[in-house]
């Protein structure tokens, strides 16, 4: 029998699932590391916590399953996005990562904006300057820590630096690379022009690969840390969103996903590439070789609720302890019991800022309508359907795009609530599907390293035979009229609220 591994490098978490060549789950693991927040709307990570994680959890899936390391076929790498990981000549991590959901880089996206090109930058990389993404973080760095820019050489992304201790190589492949602001994601190679107009040096950035393709192998020192077998491939992978969509079987024209882990997306594959004019949507290069996907971000979705749990919700934790079961369970009975729209309550998502459709880094969150009749379980559900608002604004970009999703399946932590997924469908309007296997990202990299190592023949035909739909959520027409309603009250709190975020920012 052959196996397969696929690493998701999250940003609460890293979960290792090995599968075996009919993608069937052998063995999981998981180890969680914390996110630091140096100041407001700043976020950090260290690699050495992934390191940890990530080999831990390799070692965990090994020796739990008792199978022969030499059975493992090959291993594919996702991630969190854009996070920006800065090594020196001895190959030593220079400062913290900065992770895609800081919002520290305003000034840094007007210098880009201001160095390439508006057109231009739209043009070749498919996208506006945007804080979360990789380039204004380089440029932060030159700009306040120029004794650590002038120590770098490298420049890596989160799960890249992952596969550099696994193989010893500096390499990336196209869905990652195109969240970096380095990529002319046309053409799926590094963008001399933008590099030249930021000058940053190409020799820092490493080796562009299409996702299933081969880009190393396990050294004798990680497989002695692992358990792995040295020589052992290691494909491109890709990032979270394009790997979850390979695990959710997304990799042909019509079909869609939304996903609610930390940040929210809302997926469509395109085998054309699309651009969105006002750079609301991203466009970046997918999994299946030759093919792109739009995808709109909601920057805090299942990060609201994990914020809600932790500051007010300690006795549902404590009782979920008792009871041997996810705090999240008994947070959705209950938010369950309170009707739509929360007795007239609504939540803007925007603790980190926000991407789709604002593109707005000083935005915060927000409750609208507080009264004094509200309880605490009215909040709750405020937060879930906020969250379920923004990705609505980002679905309606899509349609905006001539992009109609005929299918749009359900996944991440969020997506395994019924309630979140009822929510979704009353306001998208459209059915919601979930798939039988819950492992996402690691399955869809597991597939690709299944593609890269000739075990399957391509993404497509492995998704057609491993990827089946579970259950179908359809829309309640009464409850998307009431959303609707909603929606409209919502819509018109940013514009309203704008200049106040700014003026908070700035005091
Ligand atoms: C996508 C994005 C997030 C991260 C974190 O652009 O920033 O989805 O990948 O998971």
């Amino acid at each position: 029998m052959n196996y397969l591994i696929g690493i998701d490098l999250g940003t609460s978490a890293t979960k290792t699932v090995l599968f075996d060549e009919e993608c069937r789950v052998i063995a999981s693991a998981s180890q969680e590391y914390p996110m630091s927040q140096p100041q407001n709307g700043w976020a950090e990570q260290d690699p050495l916590h992934w390191k940890e994680a990530a080999f831990s959890t390799i070692r965990g899936v090994i020796q739990s399953s008792g199978i022969d390391p030499a059975d493992i076929r090959g291993i594919g790498l996702s991630g969190q996005m854009h996070g920006l990981v800065m090594l020196d000549q001895q190959n030593q991590v220079i400062r913290p990562a900065i992770l895609w959901c800081d919002q520290r880089t305003g000034k840094e996206c007007e210098e880009i904006t201001r160095r390439v090109g508006y057109e231009r930058l739209l043009q070749i990389t498919a996208n506006p300057a945007l804080t979360g993404f990789t380039a204004s973080k380089i440029l932060w760095v030159r700009n306040h820590e120029p004794e650590n820019y002038a120590r770098c050489r490298h420049i890596l992304l989160p799960k890249d630096y992952v596969r550099y201790l696994l193989t010893g190589v500096f390499a990336t492949e196209v869905s990652d690379a195109s969240g970096m602001q380095l990529l002319d994601v046309p053409n799926r190679c590094w963008s001399q022009e933008v590099l030249k107009a930021l000058e940053i040096d190409e020799e820092w950035l490493a080796k562009v690969y299409e996702s299933p393709e081969i880009t190393g192998t396990v050294t004798r020192e990680a497989a002695e840390a692992t358990g792995l077998l040295p020589g052992t491939p290691v494909v491109g992978g890709a990032g979270d969103n394009a790997a979850a969509a390979v695990g959710t079987g997304v990799v042909e024209d019509g079909k869609a996903f939304t996903t609610i882990g930390t940040s929210g997306v809302v997926y469509a594959h395109s085998s054309k590439i699309s651009i969105d004019p006002k750079g609301r949507v991203h466009t970046f290069c997918c999994a299946v070789p030759g093919c792109w996907h739009v995808m709109g971000v909601t920057q805090g979705a299942g990060l609201s609720l994990k914020w809600f749990r932790d500051q007010f919700c300690q006795d549902y934790v404590e009782r979920a302890r008792q009871m041997g079961i996810d705090p999240y369970v008994l947070m959705d009975q209950d938010a369950a019991q309170v009707p739509v729209g929360s007795n007239r309550l609504l939540y803007l998502p925007y603790l980190m800022g926000e991407r789709t459709p604002h593109l707005d880094p000083d935005c915060r969150g927000v409750f609208f309508g507080l009264s004094a009749i509200h309880t605490r379980q009215d909040m709750l559900r405020a937060v879930m359907e906020g969250v379920t608002h923004s990705l609505r604004d980002c679905y309606d970009i899509l349609l905006e795009m001539d992009v109609h999703p005929e299918q749009m399946m359900a996944c991440g932590g969020g997506g395994t609530s019924a309630l979140w997924r009822q929510m979704l469908a009353d306001l998208y309007g459209c059915q919601v599907a979930t798939v039988s296997s819950k492992e996402g990202p690691a399955l869809g990299v597991a597939i690709l390293a299944g593609v890269g190592t000739g075990l399957f023949p391509s993404v497509e035909e492995a998704c057609r035979k491993f990827i089946g739909t579970d259950r179908v959520c359809p829309p309640i027409p009464e409850h998307t009229r009431q959303y609707a309603r909603y929606h409209e009250v919502y819509r018109g709190l940013y514009p309203a609220l704008k200049d106040s975020f700014r003026q908070l920012q700035e005091l």
